[in-house]
C-alpha cells in the first residue's frame, strides 16, 4: 500500500453545504476527485443543479438537495436525504457561510444574528443532524477564517465573532465525539481565496493586505481543497480538534 492510498475516499459519502459557488464548489469537486459520492447543499437550487450535474459528467457521484442551514429543521432533511440516497454520511463540510462589513455603533441586533445564525448555529445544526448517523472513522470540517484569529482592516464583529465561535465549536465536538463516537472534527482557517464572498471587497482593500501575504497572491481554491481532502481522508487519522490555517502567511504577520 502507497502513502498516497491514505488520501483516497472510495466509498465515502460527503455532504458539503455552500456548494453553489466559491470555495464549498472547489470542496465537492475535490472530494468527488478523490472518490467520495458527494451531497450538494446550499440555498440556490439551480445553482447546485450545475455543479452536481459537472460533477457526474466528469464522472462522479453528486446530488443536490436545497437547505437553509439556519433552520435545524432544514439540517436534518438534509442529512436524512443523504442517509435515503447512500445509505450513510463519512464527512461533513460545515462551508456555508456569509460576510457583512458594519461598524459597531451602527449594527442591528438583526444583521449581527442573521451572521451568527448561518455561520454559527448552521454548522453545529449541521454537524449534530449528521453525527447521529456516522459511524467511527467519520470526520466533520468546520470552514472558519483567519478572521478567528486576528483582524484584517474591516468592521466584522459578526464574521468575526462567528469564526472565533467555530474554532471553540470544533474544539467542543472533537472532545465530546472523537473518543466516544469515533468522528474527528477539525477546522480550515482559509485567507483570501477568489469567491462571490470576496468580490463583494471595495476596490483597494486586497491591496491594503497584501503586506501581510508572504506568499504575495490570493490563494488558488485547490490549495484549501487540498487539506480539506488531507483533513478528511485516512491520511489525517491521529488529527482531531485542529484548525488548519491557509493563509500565505497572513496570520503571522
Ligand atoms: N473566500 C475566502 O477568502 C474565504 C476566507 C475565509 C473563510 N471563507 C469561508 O469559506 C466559506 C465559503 O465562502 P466563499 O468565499 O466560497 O463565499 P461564497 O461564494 O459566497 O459561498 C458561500 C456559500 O454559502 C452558501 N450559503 C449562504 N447562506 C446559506 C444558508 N443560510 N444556507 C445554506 N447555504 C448558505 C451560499 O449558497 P446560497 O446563497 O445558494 O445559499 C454559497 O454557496 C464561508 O464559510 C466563508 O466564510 C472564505
Amino acid at each position: 500500500m502507497s502513502i498516497m492510498d491514505e488520501f483516497l475516499l472510495t466509498d465515502r459519502v460527503a455532504i458539503v453545504t455552500g456548494a453553489s459557488s466559491g470555495l464549498g464548489v472547489a470542496f465537492a469537486r475535490a472530494l468527488s476527485e478523490a472518490g467520495a459520492s458527494v451531497v450538494l447543499g446550499a440555498r440556490r437550487a439551480e445553482r447546485l443543479r450545475s455543479v452536481a450535474a459537472e460533477i457526474r459528467a466528469a464522472g462522479g457521484r453528486a446530488t443536490e438537495v436545497p437547505v437553509d442551514v439556519s433552520s435545524p429543521e432544514s439540517c436534518r432533511a438534509l442529512a436524512a436525504a443523504a442517509v435515503a440516497e447512500h445509505g450513510r454520511i463519512d464527512i461533513l463540510v460545515n462551508n456555508a457561510g456569509v460576510g457583512t462589513a458594519y461598524p459597531a455603533s451602527r449594527e442591528t441586533p438583526e444583521q449581527f444574528r442573521s451572521v451568527i445564525d448561518v455561520n454559527l448555529n448552521g454548522s453545529y445544526w449541521m454537524a449534530q443532524a449528521c453525527g447521529v448517523h456516522m459511524q467511527p472513522g467519520s470526520s466533520i470540517v468546520n470552514i472558519s477564517s483567519i478572521l478567528g484569529i486576528t483582524t484584517a482592516g474591516l468592521p466584522q464583529a459578526a464574521y468575526a465573532a462567528s469564526k472565533a465561535g467555530l474554532i471553540g465549536l470544533t474544539r467542543d465536538l472533537a472532545s465530546q465525539w472523537t473518543g466516544r463516537k469515533g468522528i474527528r472534527v477539525n477546522a480550515i482557517a482559509p485567507g483570501f481565496f477568489p469567491s462571490e464572498m470576496t468580490d463583494q471587497y471595495e476596490p483597494g482593500y486586497l491591496e491594503s493586505v497584501r503586506s501581510r501575504l508572504l506568499i504575495p497572491r490570493m490563494g488558488r481554491p485547490a490549495e484549501c481543497a487540498a487539506t480539506l481532502v488531507w483533513l478528511v481522508s485516512p491520511a489525517a487519522g491521529y488529527v482531531t480538534g485542529q484548525t488548519i490555517v491557509v493563509d500565505g502567511g497572513v496570520t503571522i504577520t
